[in-house]
């Protein structure tokens, strides 16, 4: 394993080692506690020692802090590592500045919401932990898992740091307040955090099954995760006769499986500054045509960059009738497969164009001879 696939296992790591067993001991204690006041509100007598509401409060504040603590591991590993660190350069260096003071204003605005007595105080830094947590959850690099958000590990994970923020801020009121208004409030959102740790166990388990370790990524990086395919299982529906020859003959099945190459282009950059390279092929695997970028592609990053075949090689508008939408552009760099839809001549769109969809600018095109 190399030292990113370490640093990507801190994250679970700490997930499981610390924030759980915290969540069973507060679920735990919380219990207690409810059962001890009920019992003891009419002035009856509990079994239950009178510590454990304070216990549940002192574990309340260590799982706050771990909460918050491995969702900010999770969102800098995917900074440093898959945003703008990854490529450095110097025109980035406002950004970066920006993005560690936000990191360190956030973890001091969580230390002084320890500290703060007045409600003002609390709100204020409540807000700005919170705050800084959205700012960095939304640079580039965190997989937010848009494409479906409904079962999204990111946003669970923001939920529950936000419910747990609340809960420290509030407190002061659970104590303060005689009509037991805030203890239900607490109560209550604390049960949704419940299904919320749930759904971090399913889709933390989920996504780290997802993510290659660094020697995997080549191949891994290769399938479509939407839909769920990756080039081996993608392109080869052997025949009988061909499986039966790759018994007897296993030369037959390479020259089987062996893409042909119809076509390739170099990259040009088309506009200034938005770095486009590499080479692009048309190939036939079987009875399917694919674009393939080569190991040597490269595009400078953007928000919602898409991969088209086009029919002019620098694209001056993008209507139904002259592009033909490959899907999002999988990787900003290295080997990467689409599939042509059927039906569509490629030589009718003899050029492989990226183009970023969001500020409508192309950013390099690959005529194909
Ligand atoms: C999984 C998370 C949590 C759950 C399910 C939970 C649930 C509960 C429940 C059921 C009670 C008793 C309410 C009653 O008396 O009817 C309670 C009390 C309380 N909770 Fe939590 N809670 C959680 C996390 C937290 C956190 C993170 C904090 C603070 C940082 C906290 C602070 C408190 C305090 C101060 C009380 C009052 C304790 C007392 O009466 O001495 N809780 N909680
Ligand atoms: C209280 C529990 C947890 C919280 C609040 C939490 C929060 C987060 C957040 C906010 C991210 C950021 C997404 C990104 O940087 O791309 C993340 C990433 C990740 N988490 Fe968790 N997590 C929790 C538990 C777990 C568990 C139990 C596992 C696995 C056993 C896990 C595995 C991962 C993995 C593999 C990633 C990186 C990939 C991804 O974004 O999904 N997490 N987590």
């Amino acid at each position: 394993m190399s030292g990113k696939d370490v640093m990507s296992l801190l994250h679970p790591f700490l997930a499981v080692v610390v924030v759980f067993p915290i969540i069973g001991m507060v679920v735990n204690l919380a219990w207690q506690t409810r059962q001890r006041r009920l019992k003891t509100a009419n002035h009856g007598q509990s079994k239950i020692p009178p510590v454990v509401g304070p216990e549940h409060r002192k574990l309340g504040n260590w799982l706050t802090g771990s909460v918050v603590g491995i969702t900010l591991v999770a969102i800098a590993y995917s900074i440093y590592f898959n945003g703008i660190f990854e490529d450095f350069k110097s025109e980035n260096t406002v950004q970066a500045v920006l993005i560690i003071m936000i990191f360190i204003a956030t973890v001091a605005s969580l230390v002084f919401l320890y500290q703060a007595k007045p409600k003002l105080w609390r709100g204020v830094f409540a807000t700005l932990t919170g705050a800084g947590i959205v700012i960095l959850g939304f640079q580039d690099g965190v997989f937010r898992r848009d494409f479906e958000w409904q079962v999204s590990h990111f946003y669970y994970g923001l939920i529950a740091s936000m419910l747990m923020i609340f809960s420290l801020a509030i407190v002061p009121e659970i104590y303060k307040d005689r009509t037991h208004k805030w203890r239900q409030v607490h109560t209550a959102l604390n049960c949704l955090v419940i299904l919320v740790f749930f759904g971090q166990g399913i889709t933390g388990a989920r996504d780290l099954l997802e993510i290659p370790l660094s020697w995997q990524e080549k191949h891994l990086y290769k399938c479509n995760w939407e839909k769920q395919t990756c080039p081996d299982s993608q392109s080869q529906t052997l025949s009988a006769e061909v499986i039966v020859a790759s018994i007897s003959n296993y030369p037959t099945l390479a020259q089987a499986e062996a893409p042909i190459v119809l076509a390739s282009g170099e990259f040009v950059t088309i506009t200034p500054g938005e770095d486009t390279e590499g080479t692009a092929e048309i190939i036939q695997v079987g009875d399917k045509i694919q674009v393939r970028l080569a190991d040597n592609f490269s595009a400078i990053e953007g928000p919602a960059v898409r991969l088209l075949l086009h029919k002019e090689n620098r694209p001056g508008s993008y209507t139904a009738e002259n592009y033909v939408r490959l899907g999002d552009l999988k990787s900003f760099k290295g080997e990467q497969f689409y599939d042509i839809p059927s039906g569509i001549d490629w030589q009718d769109y003899p050029n492989v164009v990226v183009w970023c969809e969001k500020f409508n600018v192309t950013f390099g095109s690959a005529k194909l001879n």
